[in-house]
């Protein structure tokens, strides 16, 4: 199975307007976002909390492509369910986030969702090798996990390109999460990441009622990366 590896850019609704999140999902997608990617924080596993399956199955109406949910909460197992019934497309755990990674996986593609892992900026590439077989997704914290406009860490670019070498031919995305930029998004596109997660730099400047600074902060990322690309 062929999986596109063309870039995409999927913007954090952490940096939106949390009175109005229809409104900006749609926004965000009439801008040239690619996916919409969903920041669920329990107060727990992370230090901030936002919002549960109820507001992903509000919100799922007002998005036409990909709702791609992270979870930063502790436990998962109990609620994966919720999240696919509330339109989830990709559901992505912490391997920190307790002892059954594995079982966590299995249970989330067999809710219907493709399975997302991520792994914090202290946790090395190897603790996913034997999830490969049974994921659809990596996600590289690029900042410690919790809020929005952080530093990005540079240190994770190596874990970039270590984990792209250790998936080969397997149909499973990278995703880049944490400060991701117009200077940063073409260091991890270079390293092997697809999907890039941006929140402040894609949100900041604009709003529902102005929209456009959104679709040209998509474009700059877009640009910076094809530009050192070609
Ligand atoms: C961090 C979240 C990110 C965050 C990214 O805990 O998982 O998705 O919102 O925000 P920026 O792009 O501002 O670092
Ligand atoms: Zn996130």
């Amino acid at each position: 199975m062929a999986l596109n590896r063309s870039l995409k850019i999927a913007p954090s609704i952490l940096s939106a307007d949390f009175a109005n999140f229809g409104a900006e999902c749609e926004a965000i997608e009439a801008q040239g976002a690619d996916w919409v990617h969903v920041d669920v924080m329990d107060g727990h596993f992370v230090p901030n909390i936002t919002f549960g399956p109820s507001t992903c199955a509000a919100i799922r109406p007002h998005i036409k492509g990909v709702m791609d949910v992270h979870l930063m909460i502790a436990p998962v197992d109990p609620y994966i369910d919720a999240f696919a019934k509330a339109g989830a497309d990709v559901i992505t755990a912490h391997v920190e986030a307790g002892p059954h990674i594995h079982r966590t996986m299995q249970a989330i593609r067999a809710a219907g969702a493709k399975a997302g892992v991520a792994l914090n900026p202290g946790t090395p590439a190897s603790s996913v090798e034997y999830l490969l077989d049974m994921v659809d997704l990596v996600c590289v914290m690029t900042v410690n996990p919790g809020f929005g406009g952080q530093k990005f860490i540079h240190s994770q670019v190596e874990k970039v390109r270590q984990l792209r070498a250790m998936i080969g031919d397997r149909p499973i995305h990278i995703e880049i999460d944490g400060g991701v930029d117009a200077t940063t998004a073409p260091l991890v596109v270079a390293a092997g990441a697809d999907v890039l997660v941006a929140g402040s730099a894609v949100f900041r400047g604009g709003s529902v009622s102005n929209p456009a600074p959104y679709g040209a902060n998509i474009k700059a990322i877009r640009d910076a990366v094809l530009s050192t690309t070609v």
